[in-house]
């Protein structure tokens, strides 16, 4: 017989759903405020029908951001109302850049939120949903924290839950303080904050610890981290993926995303020196004209930048580089984009994304005489760049035919009996394995490849597989 006291039945879990628009950086965030909520017995599900909180983590970085907000608050107007015809509540927050950026606006115009919470203070929301709760049903609370507070969020935020699954990301910097003249990063995200080393080493340990053996450390300019090292005095980012590195049990890491001032020796060493480095740098370089750079407040030439990538590709023969792209910047002209055109061919890219420049409220770009480009110009230097980036893609895929090579399984595939890998090149490999390899790392032999994806053939033990990292 025990004499505990006699317990009421603990509360079923309450249910969250996060919707997550944009950046891996978003995706992080997406499962730090499921983290947040954990304690205070919240659980994340799949899909809005029958949550009692829906997240909606969103992107401002380029047009129609808001829009796109405000059509999904629309669609979950039914399910809102669904909850409360069954005497339930579904609460609504809106997070993320658009969150921060145009905060006041969304409280004020969408009917149906809640809470909304800037990126900065996603540790404060366990509070703000407590404060919803305690209100009546019925009303949106329209709540909105999207200040800057002085306490560091990462400090704030509770330790992340244990696992994370084979690849895991890792956030260690924030912010950005380049004023790239296009960009709404640095007023949404706000300045450069990196995260001291001590704090990003035992969040890699933990992570590790539950099972991930592919790290992605994060940040909107991540190779700008700098900090102490555990026992004082300066380190570099290169520094600091050397000691990642170090951790028994990691078998890849990657780093996103970076920029190209910010490519120094000591980085360049780590691509030579770290196997566990995976041969793949996504370095965008969004233009290939000068003149558009500076307009753009880049801070370096096309020149700059293949001398980097030749230096890295020196350090590293196999890198595959991946940038993105702006066409149509204000002012560009053929020449501009035909010296884009030069360096995409100069280069080689594995991967790459383009993009129309779109003027962003409050920007120094959005304030430029926008005239030498129209529209339809825009559209069609869009596809020719992407015609490009497209052929170069599949040349670098087709390159992979009849290559072996390691592929960690992380994800199901299509098919049952199928799954789905990545390469060291960021390739998604399609390929019939057994689910008890899932998480691990397989040799696999590449027998098709498309212009986004490869397929390959699981490599059985006998011909030289080696055991999963
Ligand atoms: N218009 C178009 N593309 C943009 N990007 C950032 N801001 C804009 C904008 N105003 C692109 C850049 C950046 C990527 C994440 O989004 O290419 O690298
Ligand atoms: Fe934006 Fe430029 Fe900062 Fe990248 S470096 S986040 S493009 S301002």
């Amino acid at each position: 017989m025990s004499d505990l006291p006699a317990s009421t039945p603990p509360a079923p879990p309450k249910k969250v759903f996060v919707k997550t628009y944009g950046c891996q950086m978003n995706v992080y965030d997406s499962g730090r405020m499921v983290d947040t909520l954990a304690p205070k017995g919240w659980q994340s599900v799949e899909t809005p029908e029958g949550a009692d909180l829906v997240i909606l983590n969103t992107c401002h970085i380029r047009e129609k951001a808001a829009e796109k907000v405000f059509a999904e608050l629309g669609r979950l107007r039914g399910f809102q109302a669904e909850r409360a015809a069954s005497g339930g509540r579904m609460m609504i927050a809106v997070a993320g850049c658009v969150a921060q950026a145009e905060g006041a606006e969304l409280a004020r115009r969408a009917g149906n939120v809640d809470i909304v919470v800037g990126p900065q203070a996603y540790h404060r929301l366990p509070e703000l949903v407590a404060r919803v709760e305690a209100l009546p049903a019925g009303r949106a609370a329209r709540l909105v924290d999207t200040d800057f507070p002085v306490e560091s969020k990462f400090d704030a935020l509770p330790e992340e839950a244990s696992t994370r699954g084979a690849s895991a990301f890792l956030a260690i910097q924030e912010g950005c303080d380049k004023f790239c003249t296009f960009c709404v990063v640095p007023y949404t995200r706000g300045a450069e904050f990196s995260r001291p080393a001590a704090d990003v080493l035992a969040e890699a340990h933990r992570l590790v610890a539950g099972g991930s053996i592919e790290l992605t450390l994060l940040g909107q300019n991540v190779n700008a981290w700098h900090g102490d090292g555990p026992e004082g005095g300066p380190w570099s980012f290169g520094r600091l993926l050397r000691t990642v590195a170090e951790i028994p049990g990691l078998a890849r890491l990657r780093y996103t995303t970076s920029h190209p001032l910010e490519v120094d020796d000591e980085l360049i060493a780590a691509h030579r020196d770290l196997d566990l480095l995976m041969p793949f740098l996504h370095l965008p370089v969004q233009s290939g004209s000068d003149r558009i750079l500076a307009a753009m407040n880049r801070r370096h030439t096309a020149e700059h930048y293949r001398r980097i990538v030749g230096r890295l590709r020196e350090a590293r023969p196999d890198l595959a580089l991946s940038s993105d792209f702006i066409v149509g910047f204000p002012g560009e002209t053929e020449a501009d984009f035909e010296a884009t055109l030069d360096l995409v061919r100069a280069v080689g890219f594995a991967q790459a994304y383009a993009f129309k420049y779109s003027p962003r409220p409050g920007t120094p770009a959005a304030e430029m005489k926008d005239d030498a480009v129209p529209e339809a110009v825009k559209t069609e230097r869009l596809a020719r760049l992407q015609a490009l980036l497209g052929e170069q893609m599949a040349a670098f895929n087709a390159g992979m035919l009849g290559r072996r090579m390691p592929v960690l399984l992380d994800r199901p595939g299509k098919r049952p009996g199928q799954r789905l890998g990545r390469s060291p090149f960021m390739q998604p490999v399609h390929l019939e394995a057994p689910a008890a390899l899932h998480g691990r790392i397989v040799d696999v032999v590449i027998e098709s490849a498309g212009p986004i994806a490869l397929g390959g053939r699981l490599l059985p033990l006998d011909e030289g597989a080696r055991p999963a990292a």
